[in-house]
């Protein structure tokens, strides 16, 4: 069959879950083989050569050894982390790629399709992700056999699944607090019938679920050892508890968002010990850290100078929201905003799926102005241009939407102050409406300088007087190339640097000095060729279960 479906795939930390546009055209989430609507993002390599995804390798947490596991991968995506397993070599692309994998093969089984002929996807990550953690999703995806993958970004798509069914009453602002397993995110947008644009974001990378699980471990560790006379020491020594706990921990965390108290159990020694804890001790023990979510979510409304009678709805999601301190803490930090727990856990995956079917119902149209405009010779083609009548077809195309997102990290590139002081000299900033130009000119060191190497770089100032020097110490070098220079540039010579960046999030360099020009397309460390992407693919699918 080659039935062509759009699918959402939110890639979670803790829990993926994927939805598609069904014959009704709503967007439904497609329950896994285990007949779950989201899957544990676990993989266990077993002792038979196996590879297991989800609730199964969950399951077994107990049976095997830790390092037979892997647990929240996405944390590590677009770093060089890697993990040796009976002899592979396994890198978070090739990870995530596996828990794509189980997910794609679940929905083709249940839809009677060919193992792998699921070929295009929109996949979500969190709104702050670079480039690295992006092209290293990208990468996921066509390991897992993908050959189209266009990530949206989270909150984007929590919104997005939200004006689907709310576009009456004129524009609206909203503000998604993305509360998952790991992570956490913060946007506001800007909602107007069928167009989103994504006006202020921030996250924080490691806070979410996990954190809160770790609280109660140390309150659950606390009572145990009260209760056997052994010493907190001795139980944290003990690998057998400990582990047990990473599981019990999360369970009687999600028992007390419905009840104000609950009981565990733990073996020890022989002797079973029953403890309780009550969702006061719990909520003590946490929080700074639904305060810490409170600050930056303060920190968004400030940094665009809204306060909360701008915000029309503050959708709560993530599964982490449904823990009665979120909605309580940030109804009393944020006095009468109108507070939605949204949907937590399919909201992302359903409004990328909404994304998905726009994009296809798109792609005709868009590939069609690009010709027409690479025909006119506008090189390198203008992206603001192009999404503009783009976005024209869209607003009169059925099931098409409009969606613009912020940079995600301000980018600039290495510059001098010609006395030995090194500094980066921003050229976009985050939270720029995208797709965006724009132009800088700087100047040779010395005269007769015969070239320059362009290095640019990722860092998280706002665009503000203090945002456009950043000191190199907080920057990340994403990418760089030489530029040869003409040879009788002086030191007033300007070397104009323009930046593109289009819808996607993609970066385009091009350096002009005089009639000398070089450009460049911001390819990652992370960049894989195909006959890798081929390599990992075959890895995935060899023994997965
Ligand atoms: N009823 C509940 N009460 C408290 N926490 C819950 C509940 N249900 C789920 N969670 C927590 O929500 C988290 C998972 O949420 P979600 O699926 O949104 O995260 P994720 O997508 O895996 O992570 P991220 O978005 O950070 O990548 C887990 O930490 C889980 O324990
Ligand atoms: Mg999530």
């Amino acid at each position: 069959m080659s039935e062509e479906f759009s699918i959402g795939i939110d890639l979670g930390t803790t829990y993926s879950c994927l939805a598609y546009i069904d014959d009704n055209n709503e967007p439904v989430v497609e329950r896994n083989y285990e007949h779950e609507d989201t899957t544990p993002s676990v993989i266990l390599f077993n002792d038979v050569g196996e590879k297991l995804v989800g609730s199964s390798a969950k399951d077994m947490f107990l049976m095997y050894s830790s390092d037979r596991f892997v647990l929240d991968i996405k944390r590590k995506m677009g770093t060089d982390y890697s993990v040796d397993i009976d002899g592979i070599r396994y890198t978070p692309p090739t990870l995530s790629g596996l828990i794509l994998r189980k997910l794609l093969k679940d929905f083709e089984e249940n839809h009677g399709l060919d193992e792998g002929s699921v070929k295009s996807a929109v996949i979500t990550v969190p709104a702050y992700f670079g480039q690295e953690e992006r092209e290293a999703t990208v990468n996921a995806g066509r390991i897992a056999g993908l050959e189209e993958v266009t990530l949206l970004n989270e909150p984007t798509a929590a919104a997005i699944c939200f004006g689907f069914g709310n576009n009456q009453g004129g524009p609206k602002k909203v503000l998604v607090y993305d509360l998952g397993g790991g992570t956490f995110d913060v946007t506001v947008l800007q909602i107007d019938g069928k167009s989103f644009t994504a006006i202020a974001t921030d996250g924080q990378r490691l806070m979410g679920g996990k954190d809160w699980d770790a609280a109660l471990k140390q309150i659950i560790i606390g009572k145990i050892a009260e209760m056997s006379g052994l010493s907190e020491g001795e139980i944290e020594a003990d690998n057998d508890i400990m582990e047990a706990l990473v599981l019990d921990s999360e369970d009687l965390k999600k028992r007390l968002s419905t009840s104000e108290s609950t009981r565990g159990t733990m073996t020890i020694g022989g002797r079973k010990v029953t403890y309780t804890v009550t969702r006061e001790e719990f909520e003590d023990a946490t929080r700074h850290l639904i305060d810490s979510t409170a600050d930056t979510v303060e920190e968004v409304l400030n940094s665009k100078n809204l306060t909360v009678g701008d915000i029309d709805a503050f959708l709560l999601v993530g599964g982490s929201s449904r823990m009665p301190q979120v909605k309580s803490v940030i109804s009393s930090r944020f006095p009468g905003a109108n507070i939605k727990i949204y949907d937590p856990d399919q909201s992302i995956a359903k409004g990328a799926a909404v994304y998905c079917k726009s994009r296809d119902v798109l792609s005709d149209a868009k590939a069609e102005i690009k010709q027409q405009m690479d025909a006119q010779q506008t090189a390198p083609a203008d992206e603001t241009e192009m999404a503009s009548r783009v976005d024209e077809v869209a607003m009169s195309t059925d099931d098409a939407i409009v969606v613009h997102n912020v940079l995600s990290k301000s980018l600039g590139v290495k510059a001098g102050d010609g006395n030995g002081n090194e500094y980066i000299s921003n050229i976009v900033f985050r939270d720029v409406t995208l797709p965006l130009v724009e132009n800088r000119t700087y100047y040779p060191y010395v005269d007769g300088q015969l070239s320059v190497e362009v290095e640019i770089f990722e860092n998280s100032a706002r665009n503000n007087e203090d945002g456009m020097r950043v000191e190199l110490a907080d920057a990340t070098l994403v990418g760089s190339f030489p530029m040869k220079l003409p040879e009788d540039v002086t030191k007033n010579t300007p070397i104009n640097i323009r930046f593109t960046v289009n819808d996607d999030g993609m970066v385009f360099a091009y350096v002009e000095c005089k009639d000398q020009h070089a450009e460049y397309n911001l390819k990652t460390k992370t960049s894989m060729t195909d006959e890798e992407i081929r390599k990992y693919r075959g890895i995935v699918e060899h023994g997965l279960i």
